[in-house]
């Protein structure tokens, strides 16, 4: 069962405080970014509660606009308060974001369009510091469809007098939920999934009842995973429509994929075509799918060549692979990879979130058994992986703390 989106949830817990009344927002997953973002929340003052993936969130009580660089630094979609602050407070105080070492991951398309709406803001000693006596629409033309500065202009612009068009936006099906639990609180927010949004800003907003789209990208990880084991699996909770250019992908490979409603097959046997992969933005091929499937390609019959056109360093886990018997180079932001017999298990590190899953993926497909470090990376983004592995057949352990082996996962191959 496929859990909430991540990336989905992220975005759409921040825009709770716009509201002046509580939401109740169902289908989060319980991951530790999220658990960071409650943190801030409550530091700002709002009243939260989270059980059984149903949050209930009631920003009556806020009444702080400066959550703490320990929070802030810790994920990359924590400053995704900066625009909601401005809206609520007309000013925020918010530390630049962490997020996955990837690349170097700035933040100008997302000032480009506070400034656009009127914001007076910069990023004096690595915080975002913004005023704004009033916002005002306007045009806001993004250099690349930046998922964050697609977001951010979003909330921005709810808060904001006249229309805003958002030009050139990222139309991952996490921006259109993001846009529907907005337009759910009584926001006006149109064109969603496509390059230009519409918002009809400075609308009173209410609290609202939601459910957080399923996750494309864990999706894509399990759809992967049981290719990679040659299983024969059926994935439930899906959008199998957010799933078509992994689903071309694994096709091509020789992988047996089929789907229905919310379900979907696959099916292989392990013998594996080598295909050629170029990330794109949504409906493009995702990155973050991009290490994932290249852990696959590292056993396919022949060579690959991936090209990875949206982050500048998102190979590095393949370093770690070549430990496990992988064969593969890269040559600046792309990587060739030639197919091997076999992987065999190592010792290896997660460097980021999507790597880690790209690892587990190559244990499972190893011989003997592989020890991951680093798998906090892992939790960060995968709700329960290790038991929703485990119930399709891996042998998988999540070493907890206090062991020698503390924060390892022991993945024999199965
Ligand atoms: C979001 O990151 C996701 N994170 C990433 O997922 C995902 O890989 C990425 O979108 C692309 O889909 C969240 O949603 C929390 P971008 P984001 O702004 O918003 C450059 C995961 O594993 N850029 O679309 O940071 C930027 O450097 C994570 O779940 C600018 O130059 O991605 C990058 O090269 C990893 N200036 C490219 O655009 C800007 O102002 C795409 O960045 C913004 C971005």
């Amino acid at each position: 069962m496929v859990s909430g989106g991540k990336n989905a949830a992220v975005a759409i817990l921040p825009a709770a405080l716009l509201a002046d009344s509580p939401s109740v927002i169902e289908n989060v997953p319980d991951i530790n970014d999220v658990h960071i973002i409650i943190e801030m929340l409550r530091y700002l003052g709002a009243t939260v509660d989270f059980r059984d993936n149903v949050m209930t969130i009631d920003p009556r009580t806020a009444d702080k606009f400066d959550p703490p660089y320990e929070l802030a630094s810790r994920m990359r979609a924590s400053y995704y308060f900066a625009p909601v602050l401005l809206g609520v407070f007309k000013r925020c105080y918010v530390p630049l974001p962490g997020g996955c070492d990837i690349g170097p991951r700035p933040i100008d398309q997302t000032l480009k369009g506070m400034r656009t709406l009127g914001a007076d803001v910069d990023t004096p000693g690595g915080v975002i510091v913004g005023s704004a006596d009033e916002l005002i629409g306007g045009d806001i033309f993004l250099e690349m469809p930046s998922v964050g500065a697609t977001v951010n202009s979003m909330l921005t612009a709810v808060s904001a007098n006249g229309t805003t068009c958002i030009h050139n936006a990222a139309k991952e099906p996490h921006i259109v939920d993001l846009a529907n639990f907005l337009n759910s609180m009584g926001a006006s927010v149109k064109g969603a999934g496509t390059d230009v949004i519409r918002v009809r800003g400075g609308r009173h907003l209410h609290g609202a009842n939601y459910t957080v789209v399923p996750d494309q990208i864990e999706t894509g990880t399990l759809m992967i995973a049981a290719a990679a084991t040659g299983g024969d699996v059926v994935i439930s909770g899906a959008i199998p429509t957010h799933m078509e250019s992994l689903t071309a992908k694994l096709l091509e490979m020789g992988v047996h994929v089929s789907s229905e409603d919310d379900l979907i097959h696959v099916r292989s046997n392990r013998n594996f075509r080598a295909v050629n992969v170029k990330t794109q933005g949504y409906p493009g091929f995702p990155t973050d799918l991009q290490q994932p499937l290249s852990a696959l390609l590292t056993v396919a019959n022949g060579t690959s060549i991936v090209t990875e056109t949206i982050f500048e360093s998102r190979f590095r886990f393949l370093d770690e692979l070549r430990k496990m018997g992988a064969n593969s180079r890269v040559i600046e932001t792309t990587a060739i990879i030639t197919g091997v017999e076999r992987l065999v298990g190592a010792r290896v590190n997660a460097t980021d979130l999507r790597a880690g899953a790209s690892l587990v993926i190559a244990a499972l497909m190893a011989e003997g058994v592989t020890e991951i470090s680093g798998v906090e990376y892992i939790m960060r983004g995968y709700e329960h992986f290790d038991e929703k592995l485990r119930s399709l057949g891996a042998q998988i352990e999540h070493v907890k703390d206090g062991d020698l082996a503390a924060e390892r996962a022991f993945l024999p191959n199965i």
